[in-house]
């Protein structure tokens, strides 16, 4: 599963398309975990889709993500500004790789 405390145990090494992308990274085998309110581990991200087909306000789009060993697609939380903390997405995404922090 994410680790809750990403943003005390990881750098953030820069942004992608308006969010932040905490590391390590290594394209395109380790891709580090992505947003900040809405934090998605693109290591663990396996593109279900339950996220972007559940969530009410569509904070999540696809990104592409050749050769990551997991998946070839993402859910970035791209509108992460939006959510309104119903935690859905924690609830439905089969790997836990989707972290809220609604406190
Ligand atoms: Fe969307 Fe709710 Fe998840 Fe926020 S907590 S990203 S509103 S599903
Ligand atoms: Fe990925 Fe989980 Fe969403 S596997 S696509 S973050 S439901």
């Amino acid at each position: 599963a994410i680790d809750p405390q990403f943003n005390e145990n990881r750098e953030k090494v820069g942004e992608e398309n308006g969010v932040a992308v905490w590391g390590p990274v290594d394209e395109p085998e380790e891709l580090g975990i992505r947003g900040t309110h809405v934090a998605v581990d693109f290591d663990l991200c396996l593109a279900d889709g339950a996220c972007l087909e559940d969530c009410p306000v569509d904070v999540f789009e696809w990104v592409d993500t050749p050769g990551h060993p997991e998946s070839e697609r993402k859910a970035e939380p791209t509108n992460e500004a939006q959510c309104i903390d119903c935690m859905l997405c924690v609830d439905v995404c089969p790997v836990d790789a989707i972290d809220v922090d609604a406190g």
